[in-house]
């Protein structure tokens, strides 16, 4: 089914009954986009459609310890912890999105939040955490709502709505909620896509994506060099941005199809193409920069002369930074995976989907 966003706008909810301390916990995954979204209006609502894979292994697990507040006021409340320690300067970002979702959640002005977070890969992977740390945090307040009300919503409303209030701390963060495949963005040809929440597909993935590995070579670990914020914003006068709308809605509709067939072929002719198209946008936006590292480059140039030796499925895409993600089918699992460490020395992550 699908929603507008007044329909996840939060009613007929009761505070003044609880009294104690409600604990809640709640995990998100991290998502790797295959077709990828970049570009964005206002209200974090992106210029294209694009899809994902959910990993299994890397996530954020998030508990919450929330107070019901003894004098109501009208301040959002609440103290961030990382793994135990308390991190002031993570909550700016937390403040910004509970003012973002304020609006379809006022409740969680009645309560006081202590959120104690942690990823189950590390803090300077460079492996995106917004994603599954804002996932993280909206399933807690949507677990919390249910709590609040007379539940009679489907899983599917508090699915979207956990992806409608993810999106607004981190765009990429809606494709984190349900899993393993999700799509964000309106398309003519999907009835129940959404601009403003991500959905699963309206078929059944092809088994060769079962278990599907990523590993991630870390080219370089630490934090983004240049924020994706930078990058969406600079889409808007980029000058090959109506261009890559066009090819973003032509990939995610022929995605869709190699998902359901299992045409490999096709996936990683996608994949990797939105891949250098991804990074071929910054590279020419005004100002324009680079993120691949001589390291990214030659690990790709050695994954396509293996694919081409050795008639592998084995194919990369890369995020907003110089990190490769190698994709392939788990019955090539040891095969690349030995392939890989005999061409890079750097730290790899083994995920799936
Ligand atoms: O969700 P954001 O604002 O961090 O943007 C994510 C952008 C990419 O990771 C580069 C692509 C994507 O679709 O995940």
């Amino acid at each position: 089914m699908a929603y507008s966003q007044q329909n996840f706008i939060a009613k007929d909810y009761k505070t003044d009954n609880i009294i104690n301390d409600i604990l809640i916990e709640e995990e998100a995954p991290s998502n790797i986009a295959l077709v990828k979204y970049w570009g964005k209006y206002i209200g974090q609502l992106p210029m294209n459609p694009s899809i994902s894979f959910t990993l299994n292994k890397s996530k954020t697990i998030t508990k919450a310890r929330i107070k019901p507040k003894e004098n109501k006021s009208e301040t959002i409340d609440f103290k961030l912890f990382f793994e135990g320690k308390h991190k002031p300067d993570f909550e700016p970002k937390i403040r910004t999105f509970f003012k973002s979702i304020f609006r379809f959640v006022p409740f969680i002005q009645d309560f006081y939040f202590e959120f104690d977070s942690k990823n189950t890969f590390p803090h300077s992977s460079g492996i995106a955490s917004s994603a599954s740390a804002f996932a993280a945090l909206a399933k807690i307040i949507v677990s919390l709502e249910k709590q609040l009300i007379n539940d009679e919503k489907s899983i599917d409303f508090w699915h979207k709505k956990a992806s409608f209030l993810a999106r607004l701390g981190s765009g990429s963060a809606s494709r984190s909620i349900e899993r393993p495949v999700t799509i964000w963005g309106e398309m003519n040809t999907f009835e129940g896509s959404s601009k403003f929440y991500a959905v699963k597909p309206d078929f059944e993935i092809h088994p060769v994506f079962n278990n599907y590995q990523d590993s991630i070579v870390l080219v370089e670990e630490g934090q983004k060099k240049v924020p994706s914020s930078v990058g969406h914003k600079l889409m808007n006068t980029h000058p090959y941005k109506d261009r890559r709308k066009f090819m973003a809605d032509e990939n995610t509709y022929f995605m869709l199809k190699a998902l359901k067939n299992g045409d490999l072929k096709n996936f990683i002719n996608i994949v990797e193409k939105e891949a250098l198209n991804l990074h071929a946008l910054m590279m020419t936006s005004e100002p324009n920069y680079i993120l691949m590292q001589p390291e990214t480059l030659n690990i790709i140039q050695k994954i396509r002369e293996f694919r081409k030796k050795t008639d592998s499925n084995v194919c990369f895409t890369l995020d907003a930074g110089a990190n490769v993600h190698v994709l392939y089918p788990e019955n090539e699992k040891q095969k690349v995976f030995n392939f890989l460490k005999s061409i890079t020395d750097k730290k790899i992550i083994r995920d799936y989907i």
